[in-house]
């Protein structure tokens, strides 16, 4: 074998009727398949981007990553969100180098001084009085489409965006067995009581299977299966549909010694009352739902082998205002993410390895992972 040529896979036996393949390692660390699934995954569907508080006023904005596109995503003057591509009309240059910050009426870019408005109009530029036919809609920012959910900003770099209905709200409703399911937690209306963010060298794909399966859940999670019992057998949430893990007999609220939780959120009702629900929305957020806050995920896949994750930790906006002491609950996720994102970055300390280069399996308990699989592969090819 020369340099750089790929380890050949040592073959495995044919698969056993109660398991399944997964996804060969080189999903997990090819440049090639990374860059396919920003040009027909992250790029083509909606991404759920900011935290609609986060922009709480007029010229606050944010800039994401989206795939291969950089994109502003900020408050306009008449209070509704904008999004538009950071790249300049005139000469390409990025207009916005910050991660957030707040403007008073315009863009402006640093290298010619085209001016931008809120809403992504081209404004101004030096000499334009030398230009008297340019369209300053035609020569504004390429604008992002945009739709607020659950109080998140989701987007969509497509020209034709698919149905936010049937994919966003179609992944909620298949996994919660409802559409009404998720109303009663308020979710638009809570308030962020905590941020984590945490940089996993990781594969993206590597940490959505790691959140659909609860296989690992006895080995790694002590501090959740002793609040969720029924984890200890190894059956996620996500394996069925409509199933909310029931909290131990012994257990007061979803933190991490057991101890009592904070106020119910009122709309919560008594079958969801003790009660965890774990969503998957592809290709980049997981929901958690438990009685008192939300635990809300979003995945920015950075490279093949390394995504950021930030953690939001939502709650009734009383209980954030009164300062209540949301630790015990926050550090319970908190140490599952930490315990998970360590797991991720073991697996893919091996996906360049000829071991893996076939795969490895699912066992039953994991077997709906291969729909994710599926999926994307569907998209990548
Ligand atoms: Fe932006 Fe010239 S590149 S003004
Ligand atoms: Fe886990």
């Amino acid at each position: 074998m020369t340099t750089g040529e790929i380890a050949p896979g040592i073959a495995s036996p044919a698969l056993p009727a109660s398991l399944r393949g997964t996804l060969p390692g080189r999903y997990y660390t090819d440049p090639t398949i990374f860059a396919a699934e920003q040009a027909l995954i992250f790029e083509t569907g909606w991404f759920c981007a900011v935290l609609a508080a986060d922009l709480p006023t007029a010229g606050a904005f944010e800039t994401v990553q989206i795939g291969r596109e950089s994109v502003i995503v900020a408050r306009g003057r008449d209070g509704g969100v904008n999004a538009y591509l950071n790249v300049c009309r005139h000469r390409g240059a990025r207009i916005c180098t910050e991660d957030k910050g707040s403007v008073r009426r315009s863009f402006q870019c640093p290298y010619h001084a085209w001016t931008y408005g809120l809403d992504g109009k081209l404004i101004s530029a030096p000499n334009i009085g030398e230009m008297p036919d340019i369209d300053r809609v035609e020569y504004g920012l390429h604008r992002v489409h945009v739709r607020e959910w659950l109080g998140y900003v989701w987007l969509c770099l497509a020209e034709e965006p698919p149905s936010f209905e049937d994919t966003v709200i179609g992944d909620v409703t298949a996994r919660l067995g409802s559409p009404d399911a998720i109303v009663g937690y308020q979710v638009a209306d809570l308030k962020l009581g905590r941020r984590i963010s945490y940089d996993v060298k990781a594969n993206w794909k590597q940490i959505v299977e790691n959140f659909m399966e609860c296989y690992h859940c006895g080995t790694i999670h002590p501090e959740l299966t002793e609040v969720l019992p029924e984890f200890a057998n190894g059956l996620a949430a996500q394996y069925f549909v409509g199933h909310g893990a029931e909290f131990g007999e012994d257990v007061a609220g979803f933190t991490v010694d057991g101890s009592a939780g904070l106020e119910r959120i009122p709309g919560v009702g008594d079958d969801q009352d003790r009660r965890y629900y774990a969503i998957t929305v592809r290709p980049q957020v997981f929901i958690n739902l438990v009685p008192d806050h939300v635990v809300f995920h979003r995945m920015f896949p950075l490279t093949a082998d390394r995504t950021l994750v930030l953690c939001d930790w939502l709650y009734l906006p009383d209980v954030v205002d009164s300062g209540a002491d949301i630790d015990r609950s926050v550090e319970l996720f908190h140490r599952v993410n930490q315990q998970d994102f360590d797991a991720c970055e073991r697996c893919q300390l091996s996906m360049d390895s000829r071991s893996y280069a076939r795969g490895g399996v699912l066992v039953p308990s994991e077997h709906h992972i291969g729909e994710f699989h599926d999926w994307v592969a569907r998209r990548v090819g």
